[in-house]
């Protein structure tokens, strides 16, 4: 990997490292992740930078009868739009995922605005998903149908006119961590004089 500066000082190495070895987890242990680390996830999220301090997220954490609730609804999205043999399959891998939050954007009439604090939602989104690397936990943040559908928001008690969903975030301690690479920086910096 090609890096630009020296990263040997004030715990810089310590940090990249940190960033590098965040992963994307599809497998999870049985095991839970306990309240008092999500919730100090969740706390760590908000310093995120958002313009004017909007603080545009809210973070809905899912107990045991709205996950089911969730596995079932993602049965019937998949089966609606895939088929019963995806359906049941989607079902069945939702249902191993042990620790679920939805992160949502407040909405605004200002496109601007609204552009920008989604920007800070999805930072808010890494700081959580680095913070559970940090702890030994690992997560993946999905984007599915059933995040983009009606009677999801209705289930979790969103109103889809002030808030939308920028991601669900499945976490739990990882079974399995891929491997990842990155195009060369060098391919990804245009330096102007
Ligand atoms: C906005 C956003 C939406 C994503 N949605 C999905 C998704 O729906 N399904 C999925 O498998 N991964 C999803 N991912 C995870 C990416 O696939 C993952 O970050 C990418 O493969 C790079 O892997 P890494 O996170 O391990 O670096 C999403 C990531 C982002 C940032």
């Amino acid at each position: 990997m090609t890096s630009r500066v020296t990263e040997n000082d004030n715990g810089l190495s310590a940090i990249a490292e940190r960033i590098r070895g965040r992963r994307t987890v599809k497998l999870f242990l049985k095991r839970p992740v306990s309240h008092e680390l999500i919730m100090a996830a969740i706390e760590a999220a908000r310093w995120a930078p958002n313009h004017h301090v909007t603080e545009p997220w809210h973070f809905y954490l899912l107990g045991p009868e709205t996950v089911a609730r969730s596995v079932e609804l993602t049965r019937t999205v998949t089966t609606e739009r895939k088929g019963p043999k995806l359906g049941d399959f989607k079902a069945a891998s939702a249902a191993a995922i042990p620790g679920w939050l939805v992160v949502t954007c407040r909405r605004s009439d200002d496109r601007d605005r609204e552009q920008e604090d989604y920007g800070s939602c999805c930072c808010a989104i890494q700081n959580l998903m680095l913070y559970l690397s940090a702890a030994g936990a690992a997560s993946k943040w999905s984007t599915g149908p059933v995040t983009k559908d009606r009677r999801f928001y209705d289930l979790l008690g969103i109103d889809v006119e002030r808030e939308f969903i920028v991601g669900l975030i499945w976490y739990g301690y990882p079974k399995v961590t891929p491997t990842q690479s990155r195009k060369d920086v060098d391919s990804i910096v245009t330096e102007k004089r």
